[in-house]
């Protein structure tokens, strides 16, 4: 581990979807298996690095070797990733966290009335961009799930979120994206773009973006 390329950094990576709950048995999330976030995980653990996920619903069982904390909603993978964000060298949020929740969690179950119901939805906090807001020395890494104009909305979201990468995902292009074992992304730095990857194993996906970070960091640079 000690020749590693992020030997003696403290990666902290996110993974799976979040959970918002509307009443005991019911909640809203989406399609994400965790097996991206866990890749990177994987990767920066045989990269050297001190590696902690913090991990949301997922349907895979999570690396060995790495520190495995389990969130539900946005709101609780917000608060684990503040608690560790001070002494972390490189975050990377590939967890698909909810941009909205309900307005209230009810204590029991909803029963069944009217025709029709209505769910009132509030914005969460951008997990993403609180931490661009924050960071001193550390590395951050986004993803940019899209299903158009993959360029023109991941870089959009490396500047408004201040990172250092933005690994683009068009997720409507098959083999790409939520669930499957591959991924096609595209990898942009503040300049722009930096590598458009063919298709390839979420390992091998993983293990090229942080090549590429710990290069970064080792130059210095942040373009
Ligand atoms: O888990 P898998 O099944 O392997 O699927 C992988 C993946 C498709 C989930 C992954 O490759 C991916 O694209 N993850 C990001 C999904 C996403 O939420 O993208 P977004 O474009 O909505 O968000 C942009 C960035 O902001 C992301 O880094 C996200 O983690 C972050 N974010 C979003 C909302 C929020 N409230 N807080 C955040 O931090």
């Amino acid at each position: 581990k000690e020749n590693g390329q992020l030997a003696g950094k403290r990666v902290l990576v996110t993974a799976g979807g979040t959970v918002e709950r509307l009443d005991p048995v019911r909640y809203l999330t989406n399609d994400s298996s965790g097996k991206m976030g866990f890749a990177i995980a994987e990767a920066a653990n045989v990269m050297g690095a001190e590696v902690t996920v913090i991990a949301g619903r997922t349907s895979v069982d999570a690396p060995a070797g790495v520190t495995v904390v389990r969130v539900e909603s946005a709101q609780q993978m917000l608060d684990a990733v503040l608690e560790r964000f001070d002494q972390s060298d490189i975050v990377v949020k590939s967890a698909a966290v909810a941009d909205y929740r309900p307005v209230t969690t009810h204590g029991q179950k909803i029963k069944k009335s009217g025709e029709t119901l209505t769910l009132e939805l509030e914005k969460t906090t951008d997990i993403l961009q609180t931490l661009g807001g924050r960071k001193k020395h550390q590395f951050l890494i986004g993803f940019a799930a899209e299903t158009e104009q993959l360029e023109k909305y991941a870089m959009d979201k490396l500047t408004r979120k201040n990172c250092d990468l933005i690994v683009g995902n068009d997720v409507s292009q098959d083999g790409a994206g939520f669930n499957g074992d591959t991924n096609i992304v595209q990898l942009f730095g503040p300049s722009g773009l930096i590598e458009a990857m063919p298709m390839l194993s979420k390992r091998e996906t993983a293990q090229r973006i942080l090549v590429i970070a710990a290069q970064r960091i080792a130059e210095g640079t942040a373009n």
